[in-house]
């Protein structure tokens, strides 16, 4: 694997089921209370500039378990870019860490990290991806439903960070990816190029979420307004509406299993019933984040 994890796109199978497998080997451990301290004496700089539950906490667990740690930076602070360019605080932390993970409003400034740092730097959400959101995804999917390849993902929503990597994801695993989103919501132009340019096939997008649930194993969502985008919420409450993952929608998905990101905006993009159902993994992906960035963590700072 890279040095740096900064895309889905960047892993092949192999590369993707080794985190898996090792995601899986700690999570079992972890289980039976066997401590796995190979990070020990080690430091991850955690710089965010938007706010985070599950990618701040995991992430300060996952080292705490692996026996290093991790350290909070405010982005503010920092001033990436604003106070002092990317590249000097990139150089200036490969002084004192042995890892960076960084949630950034823009995925040239990641970017920019894992070009000066001079140790692995991990995305931890920009406006384009969410990779490590991803992993623990397909982990959770390949524990629900036993395998990654031939399944139909439905993505219902924005065509945004998690939306595209989540894209990437299956079509490297070999399953079958539609987003069904309102016009101007759906991937660009750039993106669609891309996917078909690395695996011959362009990302289905569908206007009507009705008939693109048909047939799901998996309906996941995400919010309509991301961070970075409050100032567009007004027009997206009013062009998202019919976008939700609710009883009615999921009527049309029988044993489709529902997944979601969170934050959950309920009663925007999902309702109760929605987040609450049997067939709802939104737990347990929220779980994985955990033992999926123990693997990345791991297998770039080990
Ligand atoms: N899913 C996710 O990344 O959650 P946070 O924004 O709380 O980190
Ligand atoms: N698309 C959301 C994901 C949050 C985990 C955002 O960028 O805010």
């Amino acid at each position: 694997m890279a040095t740096s994890l900064l895309t889905i796109r960047q892993l092949d199978v192999a590369g993707l089921t080794d985190l898996l497998d090792h995601a899986t080997y700690l999570k079992e451990r972890r289980a039976r209370g066997i401590p796995e301290t190979r990070l020990a004496g080690k430091t991850l700089a955690m710089v965010f500039e938007k706010p985070s539950l599950r990618t701040r906490l995991s992430f300060e667990v996952a080292m705490s378990e692996l026996g290093g740690q991790g350290l909070y930076i405010r982005g503010e602070e920092v001033g990436l870019g604003v106070r002092e360019e990317v590249r000097d605080v990139a150089r200036v932390l490969g002084r004192y860490v042995q890892g960076i993970m960084a949630r950034v409003f823009k995925h040239s400034t990641v970017a920019g990290l894992a070009e000066h740092a001079g140790v692995p730097v991990i995305n931890g959400l920009c406006d384009q991806h969410h990779p490590c959101q991803i992993l623990a995804d397909l982990l959770t999917i390949r524990e629900h439903l036993g395998t990654l390849k031939d399944l139909n993902v439905v993505f219902v929503g924005d065509g945004n960070n998690v939306a595209r990597s989540l894209a990437q994801a299956c079509i490297i695993t070999g399953s079958r990816f539609v987003l069904a989103r309102p016009a101007g919501y759906g991937f660009s132009a750039a993106d669609q190029a891309d996917f078909g340019a690395a695996w011959g096939s362009q990302v289905v997008e569908i206007d009507d979420p009705q008939r693109a649930v048909a047939g799901a194993h998996v309906l996941y969502t995400d919010v309509w307004t991301s961070m970075g985008q409050e100032s567009e919420k007004a027009a997206r409450l009013r062009d998202f509406q019919g976008y939700q993952i609710n009883e009615s929608l999921l009527a049309k998905a029988p044993g489709a299993k529902v997944m979601h990101c969170l934050p959950a905006h309920r009663n925007e993009e999902i309702t109760d019933f929605g987040v609450e159902n049997p067939n709802s993994i939104i737990f347990d992906q929220a779980e994985n984040r955990l033992h999926a960035q123990k693997a990345v963590l791991s297998r770039l700072m080990g």
